[in-house]
């Protein structure tokens, strides 16, 4: 066991504060990874504050982790020292069922292991994510992040990458499609780039009259302001697919008239106050989908980052540091981020650490 710093929530309602915690000692298959910077995904709040309930204190969170490897075992092959990796929401599954033997793992017909505030099934405990100095991580779950990234930038497309790259491949984004993407936060704009970059016609529809300037230089062609009734008007009957990445209980089915015959939108958002009924007869009037849809598998996450490299896409993000994360939150809970918060590392490494409260 090593101790490490980390950084915890110890209450919904109380400041996030130092924790030392105990990575595991590493297991043959495990690559031991110092983490360098880790993004801020909307879900890190609503488990921190305990929105979706059942949050287990402390908690430390973060899914969105790049670093450099400093240890691997005996049995690992995919990995050396120095290489430059990421890990996402999942550090393991069964590694047996169905879905994990077709590169679906995030659909493991036992549950997969989240990266933070989840029983470890095999070892016991909780797990504790990125908020930390280092991680350690069997190799299945690790990647490869290419040099050509940038590191900060790139730590973002572990969850929120993936997050609209695996529906977007799933439901054919590409030329000739009209895809809409909903909410122009850390999902929404990492959504936009990618849409554009696999050669979508895409439409931000936003809440944000100011973010519309900011979404056509990220990539969208076209932006609605999703509360102006007249340009939902217009728009009405005009998307192939939607992807809705909005974090807060809101009527998702003021788009489903935007989508044509035979489209589909993709529920991505989690709001802790759930959404309302959706409207079936528009549904069966135009034969729509509405769906959802979980991170990606392993190789996907891989194709993912190698899709990103080759085509320029990472993150923008506010590089922040490790003491101004519960301002980081108090802005993304209003909507107000631009468009990924990322920890500096350093920042905690650095940090003099009196408590071992673990
Ligand atoms: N399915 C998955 O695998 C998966 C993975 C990661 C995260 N998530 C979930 O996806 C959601 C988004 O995460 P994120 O990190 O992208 O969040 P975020 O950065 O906070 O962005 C969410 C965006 O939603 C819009 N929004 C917020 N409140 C709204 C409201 N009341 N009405 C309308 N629009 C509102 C805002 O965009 P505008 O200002 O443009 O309107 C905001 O920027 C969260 O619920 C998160 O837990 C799901
Ligand atoms: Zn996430
Ligand atoms: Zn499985």
């Amino acid at each position: 066991m090593t101790a490490t710093k980390a950084f915890a929530a110890f209450a919904a309602t109380t400041p996030l504060g130092p924790l030392m915690i105990e990575r595991r000692a590493p297991e043959p298959q495990d690559v031991t990874i110092e983490i360098d910077y880790c993004g801020i995904c909307h879900s890190d709040l609503h488990v921190a504050r305990s929105e979706w309930e059942g949050t287990v204190y402390p908690c430390v969170p973060g899914h969105e982790m790049i670093g450099r490897v400093t240890g691997v075992g005996p049995k690992v092959t995919k990995f050396q020292v120095g290489q430059r990796v990421g890990v996402g929401v999942m550090v393991e599954s069964c590694g047996q069922c169905a879905c994990c033997t077709s590169g679906k793992e995030q659909y493991c017909l036992e549950g997969y292991t989240g990266s933070y505030n989840v029983p470890d099934k095999r070892r016991g405990g909780v797990t504790y994510g990125g908020y930390s100095a280092s991680i350690t991580v069997h190799q299945h779950y690790v990647m490869r992040v290419p040099e050509g990234l940038d590191p900060a930038a790139a730590a973002p497309l572990l969850c929120a990458g993936i997050t609209l790259y695996s529906p977007l491949k799933h439901w054919g984004a590409g030329p000739g499609k009209r895809v809409g993407v909903a909410g122009l936060g850390g999902l929404g704009h990492v959504g936009v780039k990618i849409a554009r970059a696999m050669g979508a016609t895409v439409v931000m529809l936003t809440t944000s009259q100011k973010k519309a300037e900011d979404a056509l230089r990220l990539g969208a062609h076209e932006v609605i302001i999703s509360t102006d009734e007249a340009q939902m008007k217009a728009a009405e009957k005009s998307l192939d697919l939607i992807m809705n990445t909005i974090a807060a209980t809101h009527d998702y089915n003021a788009f489903t008239r935007l989508l044509r015959v035979d489209g589909t939108q993709v529920l991505l958002g989690v709001p802790p106050d759930g959404l309302p009924r959706p409207d079936t007869i528009r549904m069966l009037a135009n034969r729509l989908s509405l769906a959802s849809s979980n991170i990606g598998g392993m190789a996907e996450t891989q194709e993912m980052l190698d899709f990103c490299a080759k085509h320029g896409v990472t993150a923008d993000i506010e590089l922040i540091s490790i003491d101004q994360i519960d301002a980081a939150f108090d802005r993304m809970a209003k909507g107000d981020v631009k468009y990924r918060f990322v920890i500096d590392m350093a920042s905690l490494k650095s940090m003099p650490f009196a408590d071992t409260r673990a």
